[in-house]
């Protein structure tokens, strides 16, 4: 498959003028050739830049299609007269990619995806994190037992793991921490994509329970082991290694999982620890055994990753 990188500057000022122009009249010209689309995406550094992906079958028709496109209607009428002229300058990068390693899960033609065999139906996906992240919202300000809580990831985190999964092509992915399984439905999801599977680990029976149902319903049950008991205990067994591990439990034994933790994760791996910086005040636990005291997680975390990695 040809992919173009196609990165555009907007003028100022223009920028949701051209990006409504773009979602309305852009893509849906684009995929009524038969071209892919994914995007657009925003830069962080700069809002008036972004980029946006377009693919074809092959080197052969890419001309064919762009002439098609541009030869229509909607390209002289809108695109060159009202689109182009809000753009300072755009580059167009253009690679080959094997096409089973390219998945066009946030393209606007989702309803290839929806009805590809074993594809995940993205719209009740959605909707189903919606669902809990509201249950969770609301289950929480009720429950006053911590340990009773969901204490899931908010959904920018949730999408945020999502993206270290596929951007490192993870495969091999551990969760410590599964509570009823929000996090665990957006690693799965970007899991599928990446071929890869998911092992997390939960100390409550209930809330194993509540995750395995919720991945059921995820379509992504298959994508997911989940093993209840003491994460400390589990994690002795396992043999990894992960190709990223994601930390969310009890931050008394973060430095002790760090132990069990970092000869599991392989070379090169990703470690992510939720609220290292936002809790720190409720301290650790006891830093492994030949380190100093008062011993700082940040700190801790870096001169283990430049020992280990
Ligand atoms: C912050 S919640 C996880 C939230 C989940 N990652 C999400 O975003 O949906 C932490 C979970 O870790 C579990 N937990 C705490 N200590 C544990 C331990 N020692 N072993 C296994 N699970 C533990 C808790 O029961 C709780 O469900």
């Amino acid at each position: 498959m040809i992919i173009e990188m196609r990165t555009y500057k907007i003028k100022p000022g223009k920028r949701s003028q051209f990006l409504d122009i773009f979602g309305s009249k852009s893509v849906p010209a684009h995929t009524e050739i038969g071209m892919k689309i994914s995007g657009p995406f925003l830069s962080v550094e700069d809002p008036d830049t972004f980029f946006f992906m377009r693919g074809f079958p092959d080197i052969a028709s890419r001309e064919p299609m762009k002439a098609k496109f541009y030869e229509g209607e909607l390209w002289k009428r809108e695109l060159e007269n009202i689109l182009m002229p809000m753009i300072e300058k755009y580059e167009v990068v253009v690679v080959e990619v094997p096409e089973e390693q390219v998945h066009w899960s946030w393209a606007h033609d989702m309803h290839e995806e929806r009805v590809r065999p074993g594809g995940v139906d993205i719209a009740a996906l959605r909707a189903l994190l919606d669902e809990l992240a509201g249950f969770g919202r609301q289950h929480d300000a009720r429950e006053t037992e911590h340990s009773r809580r969901m204490l899931n990831v908010t959904p920018e985190t949730g999408q945020f793991l999502a993206i270290l999964v596929r951007a490192t092509r993870a495969a091999q992915i551990l969760e410590i921490g599964t509570s009823n399984g929000y996090s665990t439905i957006w690693l799965a999801w970007a899991a599928r994509d990446t071929g890869g599977h998911v092992t997390t680990l939960e100390r409550s029976p209930d809330k194993a329970a509540m995750a395995r149902a919720n991945l059921q319903r995820a379509g992504l049950a298959d994508r997911v082991t989940v093993r209840e008991g003491t994460a400390l205990d589990i994690l002795a067994g396992l043999d990894g290694p992960y190709e990223l591990i994601f930390l969310d439990a009890d931050r008394p034994n973060y430095l002790a999982y760090l132990g069990r933790i970092l000869p599991r994760l392989r070379p090169g791996g990703l470690l992510v620890a939720d609220n290292v910086v936002s809790h720190a005040g409720d301290g650790y636990g006891d830093p492994p055994r030949g380190e100093r005291g008062g011993v700082d997680l940040q700190e801790t975390l870096s001169t283990a990753f430049h020992r280990t990695v």
